[in-house]
């Protein structure tokens, strides 16, 4: 963890303090001084919570983190720190994790799409694990990686995906069909992988899924494979506000794993979880640059683009406290332009979630009237929408707007128009989380005796002393 320490953008701070104070901490010093227009915050300790909370509730099942979902450095250092995995879709994300010190075996390179210069980029720094849903993909590993693990992709039968030009996986009934053709090219296949989509697990179509592949090991193991590894894949919620909370989920996994790859049956369970982890630890601040009024009678932008995200669109309440645009009688639609927008932090927005409420810098003086506000990125984008309707006391050029839950697919390794900085992360973890890494990095309590005399130090008050408990699925890398 010492690494942590030497870099310019990480604070160590006390328990109990609050993102908004580092955030405010921020916007005075970091931005009068150097211009920057949009940043992050994350909370560190956030992440370890829910890798301990993952533990606890899904004992049997490793985490391997999607880089996709946010490859940030300072979040994959601390993933790796707990002894996490990952899953990396190209060569970019596969050498950035070994750059970070990540070994190969931690590392499965899960994109059902592979280009033939990755694989052997891969084969080349020593990654096996991988997955395949078709023939074609099949043999492209066969005659670029000879010496590859393989995960045969079976189709999740879920609800429809959030993008289902994404969807993954063969059907049960081309499985042996599959397995043949890797048998005849030599192909060593380990397990079975599938993902159910990131839009509300069902533990139904866990189950089901699960009863699938328990049928497609059956299948592999007839033809002569040693099938030990399962992916379930990912789309935990990262945060307290959907329909079921993480831990139900868990126990629904836990019931049908029990059912079809019971605890002795030798097969490691892995997992995929991307949004769960990093969503609620970053904080986005976001400056409004220009802003324009729209007449009332003209249609608006929402009449014009709906940006395919739904109920980011929505209108927001009203605020109870401030006054409405008929009691002021100074009704207008304005048009805020951010620093930031859907090609950078917010391009989640183009296949996710809606955008979260954002929330002001400034306190608002309450005799000033509430208008219909759209937010948008920088100029120059007509398709650039962030939110519509919103309801916001008149801004500022010079603003700032707080967005919170923004750590899932915000993090571009490069700006996808190119010209835009990076916002840059300003990383926090308090004593306590830090503590608690370092307990979690030695070695595991044998007995039941030493596993109470290692949560005790931390007994007083904090929820994840508890979890401490858990033995970490994984030896520590010990890399940072
Ligand atoms: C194939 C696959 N696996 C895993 C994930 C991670 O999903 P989440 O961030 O919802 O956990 C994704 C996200 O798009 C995905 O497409």
């Amino acid at each position: 963890m010492n690494g942590y320490l030497n870099e310019s953008n990480f604070m160590m701070v006390e328990e109990g303090f609050s993102t908004r104070d580092l955030l405010e901490n921020i916007l005075v010093e970091l931005c009068q001084a150097s211009d920057q227009q949009a940043f992050f915050v994350a909370d560190l300790g956030d992440i370890v919570k829910k890798h301990l909370r993952f533990l606890k509730a899904l004992p049997r099942v490793k985490p391997y983190f999607p880089v996709k979902c946010n490859g940030s450095e300072g979040v994959i250092r601390l993933l790796a720190e707990l002894g996490a995995g990952f899953a990396c879709t190209n060569k970019a994300e596969i050498s950035r994790v070994q750059n970070i010190g990540v070994p190969a075996d931690k590392i499965f390179y899960s994109s059902p799409c592979k280009q033939v210069a990755h694989i052997k980029y891969a084969a080349s720094r020593g990654v096996r694990l991988m997955a395949f849903d078709n023939e074609v993909e099949l043999s492209k590993v066969a005659r670029s990686h000879p010496h590859a693990r393989m995960l045969l992709g079976i189709a999740a039968d879920s609800s429809p995906s959030a993008h289902p030009s994404m969807m993954f996986g063969t059907t049960l009934e081309s499985c042996r069909h599959l397995l043949e053709a890797a048998k005849e090219q030599a192909v060593e296949v380990v397990g079975v992988s599938f993902h159910l989509g990131s839009s509300g697990l069902e533990p139904q179509a866990f189950a089901q899924s699960l009863a699938t592949a328990q049928l497609a090991f059956e299948m592999g193991t007839e033809l002569g494979y040693q099938m030990h590894l399962l992916d379930i894949g990912g789309g935990f919620p990262g945060t307290e506000d959907t329909q079921a909370r993480f831990e139900e989920i868990a126990a629904g996994i836990n019931a049908a794993l029990d059912l079809y790859f019971p605890d002795g049956c030798g097969v490691e369970i892995v997992a995929r979880p991307g949004r769960y982890y990093v969503t609620s630890a970053f904080t986005f601040a976001a400056s409004v640059t220009a802003m324009a009024e729209v007449p009332v009678d003209q249609p608006g932008p929402d009449s014009v683009w709906d940006g395919g995200t739904g109920s980011c669109l929505s209108p927001a309440e009203p605020s109870p406290s401030s006054p409405t645009e008929e009691d002021s009688g100074s009704k207008k639609n304005l048009v805020y332009h951010l620093s930031d927008g859907i090609y950078g932090a917010f391009s989640r927005l183009l296949f996710d979630s809606p955008c979260p409420r954002p929330q002001l810098h400034k306190r608002p003086s309450p005799d000033h009237p509430w208008h219909s506000s759209s937010l948008r990125g920088p100029p120059g984008h007509t398709e650039d929408g962030i939110a519509e309707g919103l309801e916001l006391p008149e801004l500022q050029v010079g603003d700032w707007l707080i967005f919170e839950d923004m750590g899932a697919y915000s993090i571009t390794t490069s700006s996808l128009l190119g010209d835009r900085p990076q916002p840059q992360i300003t990383y926090a973890m308090s004593r306590l989380a830090w503590k608690t890494i370092q307990l979690f990095q030695s070695k595991p309590p044998q007995s039941d005796d030493d596993r109470e005399s290692v949560c005790a130090p931390l007994s007083c008050g904090w929820e994840m002393a508890e979890s401490l408990c858990v033995t970490p699925v994984f030896a520590p890398t010990g890399i940072i």
